[in-house]
């Protein structure tokens, strides 16, 4: 008989896995705590905007014509606890206000009101990324609370999904990594992906905490080659250089590898920022703060990059106040293919530009609604086009594949004067430079 899987928390990770495990064959229930989420996913919805993920709800969600009718979502826990062999906890671990640390409790809530309704042998797994030795502590838990007592298991099972890419990342995985403490832990969990393991997805089996510091790690990882190659953005704009060149060239090396070097305005979201900032918490706590000083200096780098492309565009604009100048932004969301705008270094500038008397008008293909939302005061615009009607300056903040088929001309007509920033580094210099623009970007000469 196929196992039966639970998803606890429907957000970007719950919602892809959820329809990722019906795509694989088994029948999952969803779970959720808001209501309003829950209806919205029953009619094959999403609440965010991630490529491929509502055709692939709509080809699972029971009740929905043609379904398999594989996935269904509930609130109610007990309901939850009784139907899955397996249960994955999908919630959000995100920064605590004010400090550097990850706020355990959705998690720490999840747990607690699925434990008492483990009534029979179950497999709880995390998938969320914690604090290393959040795995030991939620273990106790369970065999402490759940009436199954230690038939009632624990497993850490990191995702490394990006947003943008969720449905063919959880599909199609780079590695599954999997955290456990008996075998019968992981002969489950290698039936639940023997799908991907069979294409020949690598399947890493450690414990708990090598698991944990997996996801952080390779987060830290990341984060550290975009910092460096924004260093390298800072000593290029200050001895003269190419960014963009130095890390094609670098990039060559297949130890370095090209991807991750792209210099610009820096990172973002809900993961990369705040993960590195956990992960410098947690090593305090276990007193091994010193071997992750240098994520301090990763994150310094990369928040002083949006402070330099609101410099960049001043002096562009001829030095001195924002007032009165009509900034036009291309790009709200922190990456594109997405309409997440979680510490959006787009925003975060335009923001910045804005408090400073700018007249700022943003334009995105998906993230016009989460940026109103987050920042009400600043204009907004239907199109690229109309964004740039009337602008002293362009900044080019999110790389949108829209963006890099836009017309120069037709934009030159529309602007007050053509000049544009590109503070991602993906736009085409030469394209703008004939079409009479002032193309300037973060990290390379002016031509
Ligand atoms: C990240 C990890 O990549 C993923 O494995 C993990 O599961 C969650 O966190 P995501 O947050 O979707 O995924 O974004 P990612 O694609 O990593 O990009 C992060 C940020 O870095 C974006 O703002 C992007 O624009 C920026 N970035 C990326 C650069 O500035 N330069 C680059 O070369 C690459």
């Amino acid at each position: 008989m196929s196992l039966k899987i639970t998803v606890i928390g429907t957000g970007y990770l719950g919602a892809t896995h959820a329809a990722a495990m019906a795509e694989l064959g088994f029948e999952v229930l969803g779970l959720d705590v808001v209501p309003e989420k829950i209806a919205l996913l029953e009619r094959g919805e999403t609440p965010m905007y991630e490529p491929g993920l509502q055709e692939l709800l709509r080809r699972h969600v029971a009740g929905i014509e043609g379904s398999t009718g594989r996935l269904r979502f509930t609130v109610d826990w007990a309901e939850a606890g009784a139907f899955g062999d397996v249960h994955f906890v999908c919630v959000n671990t995100p920064q605590k206000h004010g400090e550097y640390a990850c706020d355990m409790s959705y998690v720490d809530s999840a747990i607690a009101s699925l434990a008492p309704h483990l009534h029979g042998p179950a497999l709880v797994v995390g998938k969320s990324t914690v604090p290393v030795g959040s795995a030991d502590r939620l273990a106790a838990y369970l065999a402490e609370h759940a009436p199954a007592g230690p038939d009632a298991e624990l497993a850490w099972n990191p995702e490394f999904l990006r947003e943008g890419f969720a449905v063919q990342d959880t599909l199609h995985p780079d590695r599954i990594v999997v955290g456990v403490r008996s075998e019968c832990a992981e002969k489950l969990l290698r039936e639940v992906y023997a799908g991907p393991v069979g294409e020949g997805t690598p399947f890493v089996v450690t414990d708990f905490p090598t698991a944990e510091l997996v996801k952080t790690a390779a987060n830290s990882f990341l984060a550290t080659k975009i910092s460096f190659i924004n260093a390298m953005a800072e000593v290029c704009e200050a001895g003269g250089g190419d960014v963009a060149k130095l890390a094609e060239a670098i990039g060559y090396d297949d130890r370095i590898g090209r991807k991750f070097l792209r210099a610009g305005i820096g990172f973002g979201g809900g993961c990369l920022p705040k993960d590195i900032r956990a992960f410098m918490a947690r090593a305090g706590e276990l007193g091994a703060d010193q071997a992750l000083t240098f994520l301090r200096e990763i994150d310094s780098i990369n928040m002083r990059r949006r402070g330099a492309m609101v410099e960049m565009a001043r002096e562009a604009l001829g030095g001195g106040s924002f007032l009165g100048k009509r900034v036009a932004v291309l790009g709200a969301t922190f990456k594109p293919d997405s309409d997440d705008v979680r510490d959006s270094p787009a925003l975060n500038v335009a923001g910045q530009i804005h408090l400073q008397g700018g007249q700022v008008t943003v334009y995105d293909p998906k993230g016009m609604d989460n940026a109103r939302k987050v920042f009400p005061t600043l204009g907004y615009a239907d199109s690229a086009l109309s964004a740039v009607r009337g602008a002293d300056i362009v900044l080019h903040l999110t790389e949108w594949q829209e963006f890099r088929e836009l017309d120069p001309a037709a934009l030159g007509e529309a602007a007050t004067a053509r000049v544009i920033l590109d503070g991602r580094n993906t736009l085409d210099p030469e394209l703008w430079r004939r079409a009479g623009w002032t193309y300037r970007a973060m990290g390379r000469p002016t031509a």
